[in-house]
């Protein structure tokens, strides 16, 4: 095993140069992949922009009715236009969602923890493969805890995962939680993405951090950056435009979307910046024309 306290040798990350497999297909790495995997990561990455929104609102898996979606029915159809993909419990989309939208699916199948517990960290796999077929999923999400204490039993979970979704062409999206405990520095995120591509995830939904760049540049597959708490539509609106520019394929936006004095109008504007190339500051004003 290569020694873990080696040399410290400086590290080049290239970035200006763009991902060197990409052959004929839009998505990072997965030019080799078969037709099946491509037909989904076509359905969550737009194939003329390379890019995605997600809609993150699955987590009332841990959190229970957290504000803002307290009535799932009433508030995810409005937004169904104007996202690619919902990340959500199949509980949530087959009670709440109709099957009749065109947005790509990311099926959450890990569970095991409420915010009632001190410790998130332990999770199991609770959505066979075979629903995961069912639900017609473009992938699936595994919630991993890298450098905690669950780090373990969650990268067997992925793993699992990652194995049953290779038999029968379904990606996996590898979610790299940050536990109270852990850092939200470059070196935690560039460690626990890359270790997740390396898994095998065809995607890693991360956070933005210092030096995001290179992140992104170390991490031989698409990245997707949650939202996080809910911030100013304005300071959302620059999260969005700066991770783009720092090279994520998209946004798996929750609270910032859902908690927004107007989501649909945030739903669009967040759309213009990862489809469009708008700047923050033509998102914001456009958000702002939206919701007055
Ligand atoms: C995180 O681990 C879960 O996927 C969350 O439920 C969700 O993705 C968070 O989204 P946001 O931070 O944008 O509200």
């Amino acid at each position: 095993m290569a020694d873990k306290d080696g040399l410290k040798v400086p590290k080049d990350y290239h970035i200006a140069e763009p991902f060197a497999n990409m052959g004929d297909f839009h998505v990072k790495g997965a030019n080799s992949l078969d037709w099946g995997m491509k037909k989904h990561l076509s359905r969550i990455f737009n194939p003329k922009t390379g890019h995605t929104v997600m809609f993150a609102f699955d987590h009332g898996y841990f959190m229970g009715s957290t504000s803002g979606l307290e009535r799932l029915d009433l508030v995810i159809p409005p937004l169904l236009p104007y996202v690619d993909v919902l990340m959500a419990t199949r509980g949530a989309l087959r009670t709440c969602v109709p099957a009749s939208n065109t947005c790509g699916v990311a099926l959450r199948v890990t569970s095991g923890s409420s915010m009632l517990d001190d410790d998130l960290s332990h999770e199991v796999v609770a959505v066979d493969i075979e629903d995961a077929i069912r639900m017609n999923a473009d992938c699936m999400a595994v919630q991993t805890f890298v450098g905690a204490d669950g780090q373990l039993s969650s990268l067997e979970n992925l793993s699992r995962v990652i194995n049953a979704g290779l038999k029968y062409s379904i990606p996996t999206l590898g979610v790299v939680a940050v536990g109270k405990q852990m850092e939200r520095t470059d070196r935690f995120f560039k460690l626990a993405t890359r270790i997740l591509a390396e898994l095998g995830c065809q995607i890693v939904k991360t956070y933005y951090c210092e030096n995001f760049e290179e992140v992104a540049a170390a991490c031989p597959v698409p990245l997707v950056i949650a939202g996080g708490k809910k911030l100013p539509e304005k300071d959302a609106l620059n999260l969005a435009y700066k991770v783009m520019q720092g090279g994520a394929a998209g946004v798996d936006m929750g609270r910032n979307i859902f908690q927004s004095t107007h989501p649909v109008a945030m739903a669009q504007a967040v759309h213009k910046i990862v489809h469009e190339g708008f700047t923050d500051k033509e998102a914001f004003e456009f958000f702002e024309e939206l919701s007055h």
